[in-house]
């Protein structure tokens, strides 16, 4: 059951596609309580109300609102969590699956270091489940869409409360009762709408660094792989492809003929993923500058000029991607790379990252003028060190930012968290529109609920470091809880040095994650397989990632179509055991398999919880690999450095292909079953031809069925193949 409020004057966020009736009555306040603020809230459906004045006014003229500054927050809600209460969700954040114990902003930022005690990262999720409030131990979601920030204090403040406080501005909240923590997924995911899905050779290998610079460098990471037989479907294309990191964009002496170079690649089954920016660099000539300009579609000050700040070009303007006239021109732009033959996108920047706002630093420049260098104390010299460390991503700066929407303007810190999303969007739009047929790698750096539909998500700039591999696990599930399904790690980390270890035990958790991308910082230690010494292993264990395809992309295709988890913490699919809801460190990949990577240095094995008696393969490779029966219970499992461990549930079955270069060389016409038979297993494979939109169930489904005495049927839309591994 879905009730819906309206707060004040909410600014549309198109994160619901479903039309859901307003209550009319009053906010009922059974499962959580509203605290204060929101004006005359909650809105009755279909009237005016709520305190819109400062924000939102009919022009650009000077003087027209109240001027920027703090204001008392719309609406605080609170609720008692029981003691056993667990909290799920939010999407893209730091620490545990379950959220209990930190405060939580939703405040999109670019966050180069992901420490403990960060609030935010990248995107805006603002979708939980409450397990456990006080006193009835009551279940139930929430949804905020708000465009601005909203802070959930997950009992931080105290531990036996949750406080939502969303900041100035009007929002709707969405509360989700009924069922399971499965089914209020499902129902949340059912009023979003479909998630992304790309082509099926994105679900291949890439390899990415911040440092790649010509044609030759491209070339040879190809041929790095390809000599030493491992797989590998996209190479990254980082800012550095670029004309002066302008976007759409490309150097000429460093990628001569480009188009030629595309299909170079394609021949070679390698697609070039190139990065995308959200400033646009301010120079006279170029045509993006140009036409945005001309036509008024970037950002405004308040008084109507284009507003300037610093990214990678230098000086930018940032594209006004929530006015859908502006949304659309900037979409069109993506044409330039698609006629060159691109077929896939990162979009990056679009929080959108803010290295500094001209109007401040000109500030800055003039207060450093009034110091005497020669009679410079300690006070002013620290006061020189902050304004200089203190540039980027002014919350000042970001109220000094004016958008278009919806025939108003609206000030950004009133809609920063859709930036990002209607960045993507914009893409998405423009992809639908310029390539009818055919599906277009696209996934975003920054997001918001909504652009789910549009486009996938990677989890930002992580480190080397062993404990970002948990957090790449657990940001899994809360992901896909809010409909992000296409969505990965850098794996081998993007920040700091790597080690061999750490690349390989990353991957055995990468081949899992639908988005399988290496990626490095520049300054780093080179992190491509060929670098380090076991290149076999290496081989191996990518090679497992494309005999795993067959199920994988079923597993994913299920969820995006049917709007279901692919993976699920244990307390989700075992909810009656108590120990099971205490595994944060192991996931359901999909229906029959349990995935409990290694994630710590040194580490030749790991404890590992089964609510349930399990098959465990232990994976050298696609057809290395010895098996056991381990009853429900903890046990300590051994998984050398070359060993991947996957759990398969009784009755459940798991389709192995071979391994191939390149997911177009993978084929699903012989199948090796993975297996844990009790009486009949059963298995629904989907498959499709990996490049067509319109995607369905419908016509490609296949029923692979194995019964204890070793008999196959298969019935559907395809007739493999099959055999049952003998171990
Ligand atoms: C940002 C991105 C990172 C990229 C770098 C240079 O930090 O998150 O992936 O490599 O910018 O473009």
């Amino acid at each position: 059951m879905i009730r819906k409020y309206i707060f004040g004057e909410p600014i549309e966020t198109d994160a619901v596609v479903v039309q859901i009736p307003a209550e009319t009555k009053k906010f009922a306040e059974d499962c959580i309580r509203l605290e204060e603020g929101g004006g005359p809230c909650p809105r009755v459906s279909g009237t005016a109300g709520g305190d819109t004045e400062g924000w939102v006014a009919e022009g650009v003229s000077a003087g027209s609102r109240t001027p920027a500054g703090q204001a008392p927050p719309a609406a605080v809600f609170t609720c008692r969590l029981s003691d056993a209460g667990r909290i799920y969700g939010l999407g893209e954040n730091i620490r545990g699956i379950n959220k209990r114990g930190w405060i939580y902003e939703s405040n999109c930022s670019d966050v180069p270091n992901h420490t403990e005690e960060k609030r935010s990262l990248y995107g805006a999720h603002n979708f939980l489940i409450v397990d456990g409030a006080a006193p009835a131990a009551r279940r139930f979601g929430l949804f905020i869409d708000a465009g601005q920030k909203v802070t959930f204090d997950c009992g931080y403040t105290d531990r036996r409360r949750l406080t939502i406080t969303v900041s100035e501005g009007g929002f709707t909240l969405y509360v989700l009762e009924g069922g399971s923590l499965q089914d209020i997924v499902r129902e949340f995911r059912s009023i979003i709408g479909r998630s992304y899905i790309p082509p099926k050779w994105a679900f291949g290998y890439g390899q990415s660094r911040w440092g790649y610079k010509c044609a030759d460098d491209v070339r040879g990471v190809v041929r790095g792989h390809r000599e030493n037989g491992v797989p590998l479907d996209s190479v990254y294309m980082d800012i550095d492809y670029m004309e002066g990191y302008k976007d759409f964009t490309v150097n000429e002496e460093r990628f001569p003929d480009f188009p030629a170079f595309v299909e170079e690649m394609r021949e070679q089954h390698i697609h070039l993923v190139p990065i995308i920016d959200a400033g646009v660099k301010i120079e006279e000539g170029y045509p993006v500058y140009e036409e945005g300009i001309e036509n008024g579609y970037f950002c405004k000050n308040e008084d109507g000029t284009e507003f300037v700040g610093g990214v990678w070009p230098g000086r930018v303007h940032f594209p006004d991607v929530l006015d859908p006239e502006a949304r659309k021109w900037f979409g069109n732009w993506y044409r330039v790379l698609l006629d060159a033959g691109v077929e896939g996108f990162w979009n990056d920047m679009n929080e959108p990252a803010l290295f500094y706002a001209e109007k401040h630093l000109e500030e800055i420049f003039e207060e450093i003028k009034t110091f005497d260098r020669e009679k410079l104390n300690i006070g002013q010299l620290l006061t020189l060190q902050a304004r200089l460390m203190n540039l980027a991503a002014r919350p000042e700066d970001y109220r000094t930012i004016w958008h278009r929407y919806h025939g108003k303007m609206v000030r950004h810190d009133r809609v920063h968290n859709l930036y990002g999303y209607n960045m993507t969007r914009a893409a998405g739009e423009a992809f639908a529109r310029l390539s009818p047929e055919k599906r277009i790698l696209l996934f975003s750096r920054s997001s918001y609920i909504g652009m789910h539909r549009y486009g996938g998500i990677w989890m930002g700039d992580n480190h080397s470091w062993w404990s970002h591999i948990l957090m790449n696990l657990q940001m899994l599930p809360s992901l896909n809880m809010c409909g992000f399904l296409y969505t990965g790690a850098d794996l081998g980390g993007f920040g700091s040095n790597t080690t061999e270890d750490m690349m390989l035990r990353w991957l055995e958790l990468g081949i899992f994650t639908p988005l399988m991308r290496n990626h490095s910082a520049i300054g780093t230690r080179r992190q491509e397989f060929y670098q380090f010494g076991d290149k076999e292993s290496f081989r191996n264990i990518i090679g497992l990632r494309y005999a795993l395809l067959p199920y994988l992309y079923s597993e994913f295709m299920k969820a995006a179509l049917g709007g279901d988890m692919m993976f699920m913490p244990p307390a989700f699919v075992w909810p009656e055991d108590e120990t099971a809801a205490q595994v944060e460190d192991q996931l359901m990949a999909g229906e029959s398999i349990m995935i409990a990577p290694v994630y710590r240095q040194n580490a030749e094995g790991r404890y590992v919880y089964l609510p349930e008696t399990m098959k465990l393969y232990r994976m050298r490779g696609a057809d290395d690999m010895d098996a056991e029966i381990l009853p429900a219970g903890h046990h300590y499992v051994k998984a050398a450095l070359n060993e991947v461990l996957i759990f398969v549930r009784a009755d459940r079955l798991v389709p192995l292909a071979e391994p191939a270069e390149y997911v177009d060389g993978v084929d699903a016409s012989k199948l090796t079953l993975l297996h844990y038979i009790r009486e009949e297993a059963v298995y629904e494979m989907y498959d499709d031809d990996g490049i067509s939109r319109g995607e369905t169930m419908e016509g490609h489904m296949t029923e692979i069925r194995a019964d204890k005495d070793g008999r196959i049927r298969v019935s559907g839309a395809a007739s493999p193949e099959c055999r049952l591994t003998d171990v």
